[in-house]
């Protein structure tokens, strides 16, 4: 069974779905830890609840980034992690985590990447009454957003929705779509490979140019 270490600096709510997964087996894999850079992450009251350890690294106890980036890179290197799954998790990791790691570390963003990197992703989408909206689960390097795309779920947007309406559904989104990727590198359908995402997995849908994992959420 594989082993994953989360990350998280908020409320948890990928998190909640990825547990959920785990403790229907629809995901093989344990969580052994949850990580997190802030003390009052709602997250980790989810992780107590469910028996799962947590790690906190507070990031403001830190005088230099280098110290936090250090204590992190201990952390994950002495718990023999098969996968870091970053869920909400609001730093840019540097290069010596990112490189240590290589293909075992993955991130969800609510944006169709590579529209939106950053935050305010769905006030953007509003703003520019964009038609399509989405997230994008990706591989991570040190460049923020910009890691390999493993998949995109995408929802229509709708006239006249308030921007929580959209959070909502992009909510939803993602507490489907990140499980199933999470499944599928578990089970090594999903890896990385010379740069290259390779999938071995039958009935799903792709982009084929942009070699993804390609979701359409209609009924969202
Ligand atoms: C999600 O929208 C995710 O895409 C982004 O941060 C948010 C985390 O939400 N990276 P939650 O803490 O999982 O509820």
């Amino acid at each position: 069974m594989k082993k994953i270490g989360v990350l998280i600096s908020g409320t948890g709510s990928n998190l909640k779905a990825i547990i959920n997964n785990c403790n229907n087996k629809n995901i093989n894999a344990s969580i052994s830890f949850v990580i997190s850079d802030n003390p009052d992450a709602l997250g980790l009251q989810i992780a107590k609840e469910n028996g799962i350890l947590i790690k906190v690294i507070n990031f403001k106890e830190f005088k230099k980034r280098k110290d936090f980036d250090q204590a992190l890179l201990n952390f994950l290197s002495s718990n023999e992690l098969d996968l870091i799954v970053l869920a909400g998790f609001m730093k840019i990791l540097p290069r010596m985590i990112t490189d240590k790691f290589k293909g075992r570390i993955v991130n969800i963003h609510p944006s169709i990447l590579p529209k939106y990197p950053g935050t305010q992703t769905h006030a953007k989408v509003m703003k520019n009454k964009d038609r399509f909206h989405g997230v994008s689960i990706h591989f991570v390097n040190e460049i923020l957003d910009s890691g390999q795309l493993i998949a995109q779920g995408i929802i229509n947007t709708k006239p006249n929705q308030s921007e929580s309406n959209l959070i909502k559904r992009i909510h939803k989104v993602e507490h489907l779509l990140y499980p199933k990727v999470i499944k599928y590198l578990c089970e090594n359908k999903i890896y990385l490979e010379d740069d290259k995402v390779i999938y071995n997995l039958e009935n799903e849908t792709y982009n084929q140019k942009k070699n993804l994992m390609y979701v359409k959420y209609n009924e969202i």
